[in-house]
């Protein structure tokens, strides 16, 4: 039997994840210890490999067959627009992608004039202003903290994820178009679902029972 490889991203998602891993039986203790510098870790019983990578790696690496299986939010995989079979909305990590700015640039945004638009995500601002608004807007892209855009004149709006408002209340910003909702998902690599179908569908079956 081979491994089958997974590719966590790193931060807010992983630790749920390796949780709900766990509920089934799929265990890294090695994974959690937060001093480690290794990169990847074994469990030899299942015949797993684990991995973190920092998120947009993921559906690259599970496009190019790296990683069989990956666990990622659907805003990473939108806005890397790699090919993959999404499998399973896992249901945590759950929050918007939203247009926001100050009061002020709701008119603008109305009105459709020629704004610009900071964010992390080039791809989904596109996709959302230019084929579905029709709007022509320049986008420019960031790489966090894109909150701060607006506030120092960088940009009239942003584009990006919207978990609990805290950030846009503390900067005195507001939603002002919802994009879409996002989670965490588990993504497959295309030629693994069809070689390891079996290995692949019973996990798939074992985590959608505990969701
Ligand atoms: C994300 C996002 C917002 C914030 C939203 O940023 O870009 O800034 O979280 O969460 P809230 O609605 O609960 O305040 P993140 O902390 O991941 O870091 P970043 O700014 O470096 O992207």
């Amino acid at each position: 039997m081979r491994y089958l490889t997974f590719a966590l991203g790193k931060g807010r998602l992983a630790k749920t994840t390796l949780g709900l891993f766990e509920k089934v039986g799929i265990r890294c203790e090695e994974m959690k210890d937060p001093d480690s510098r290794k990169l990847i870790f074994v469990n030899e019983e299942h015949k797993l490999r684990f991995f973190l990578s920092k998120g947009p790696d993921v559906p690259t690496y599970v496009e190019y067959g790296a990683a069989d299986i990956g666990v990622v939010g659907k805003d990473t995989i939108m806005e890397e627009g790699r090919k993959l079979y999404e499998v399973l909305d896992l249901g945590f990590g759950k929050c918007t992608m939203c247009v926001c700015g100050p009061d002020s640039a709701r008119e603008l945004l109305d009105q459709g004039q020629l704004i610009r638009v900071a964010t992390k995500y080039p791809n989904i601002a596109k996709d959302h202003f230019y084929n579905k608004k029709h709007q022509t807007v320049e986008i420019i892209k960031l790489n966090g903290s894109i909150e701060l855009a607006p506030i120092v004149g960088l940009s009239e709006v942003i584009v990006d994820i919207v978990e609990t408002g805290t950030t846009l209340r503390e900067n005195g910003l507001h939603v002002l178009e919802e994009i879409c909702p996002l989670s965490a998902r588990m993504v497959v690599n295309q030629v693994s679902m069809k070689m390891e179908n079996e290995r692949i569908s019973q996990i798939i079956r074992d985590i959608r029972s505990v969701l």
